[in-house]
C-alpha cells in the first residue's frame, strides 16, 4: 500500500448483497472503487450486527485493491489477530472501544496491518494527540456508528479540519465514514480528507446485475468533488 492523498472511495459492502458478497466486491472494484471498506459489527459496542472474521477471510479472494476493516467492535483486542489473519490490509479500532487505544495500535501495526483509528462524533480531534506517530488512518465518523443511510453530522468538518492540522506531514489518511454524497463530499475533502467511505451513495439503484449504476454513483461522487 503506496500512500498518497489522492482522493479514494472505498465503497461499504454493509449497503451491498449479503449473499453476494464475492460478486458486489469484484463488481465495485471493476467500477472503480479504490478500497474496500468492511463494516464489523457486535451488537454491544454499537447497535448491530454484521460479520466476523471468517466471512473476511472468505471475501479477501475477491478484493484486489485495498481491504479497509472497520472494527466496530469492543473489546477489539482479542479479535486483532484473527482479522489481521483473515488478510485485512488495514485494520481500524475505535478510541471509545477500549482503555488502551495506544496497546490496540501496537499490536495492530506488529501484526502486519496499517492501523486505523476511528472517533465517534462526540469524540474530540484532541483524542489522538498522542497516537498520531502510532497510526497509518484516521476515521472520523459522520453519522453514529452502526447503520448505513444516515445523515451526515455536518460539526465533523470543522474536525476534520483540526485532524488536518494535527497530523501535519505525517502520512496518515483522513477517512471519513458515514453520509457520504456528492453534496457532502467536497466539503470533507476541502477541510482534508482523503478516503471517502460511502454505502449507500454508492450501492443505490445497481445490483451485481447492474453494476454500471455502481459506476456511475462513484462518478457523481468524484465529480462533485473536482468541482470543489
Ligand atoms: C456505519 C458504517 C459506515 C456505513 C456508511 O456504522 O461504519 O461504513 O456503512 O454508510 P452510508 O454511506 O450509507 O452512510
Ligand atoms: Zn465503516
Amino acid at each position: 500500500m503506496d500512500f498518497n492523498r489522492n482522493v479514494k472511495i472505498a465503497p461499504s459492502i454493509l449497503s451491498a448483497d449479503f449473499a453476494a458478497f464475492g460478486a458486489e466486491c469484484e463488481a465495485i472494484e471493476a467500477q472503480g472503487a479504490d478500497w474496500v471498506h468492511v463494516d464489523v459489527m457486535d451488537g454491544h459496542f454499537v447497535p448491530n450486527l454484521t460479520f466476523g472474521p471468517a466471512m473476511v477471510k472468505a471475501i479477501r479472494p475477491h478484493v484486489k485493491t485495498v481491504m479497509d476493516v472497520h472494527l466496530m467492535i469492543s473489546p477489539a483486542d482479542p479479535y486483532l489477530q484473527a482479522f489481521a489473519e483473515a488478510g485485512a490490509d488495514v485494520l481500524t479500532v475505535h478510541v471509545e472501544a477500549g482503555p488502551h487505544l495506544h496497546r490496540s495500535l501496537q499490536a495492530v501495526r506488529a501484526l502486519g496491518c496499517k492501523a486505523g483509528v476511528a472517533l465517534n462524533p462526540a469524540t474530540p480531534a484532541e483524542a489522538i494527540e498522542y497516537v498520531l506517530d502510532d497510526i497509518d488512518l484516521i476515521c472520523v465518523m459522520t453519522v453514529n456508528p452502526g447503520f448505513g443511510g444516515q445523515s451526515f453530522i455536518e460539526a465533523q468538518v470543522e474536525k476534520v479540519r483540526r485532524l488536518r492540522t494535527l497530523v501535519g506531514d505525517r502520512p496518515v489518511h483522513i477517512e471519513i465514514d458515514g453520509g457520504v454524497t456528492p453534496e457532502t463530499a467536497p466539503r470533507v475533502v476541502a477541510a482534508g480528507a482523503d478516503v471517502l467511505v460511502a454505502g449507500s451513495a454508492v450501492f443505490k439503484g445497481g445490483s451485481v446485475g447492474r453494476p454500471e449504476v455502481y459506476g456511475a454513483n462513484m462518478r457523481a461522487i468524484r465529480a462533485a468533488v473536482e468541482a470543489g
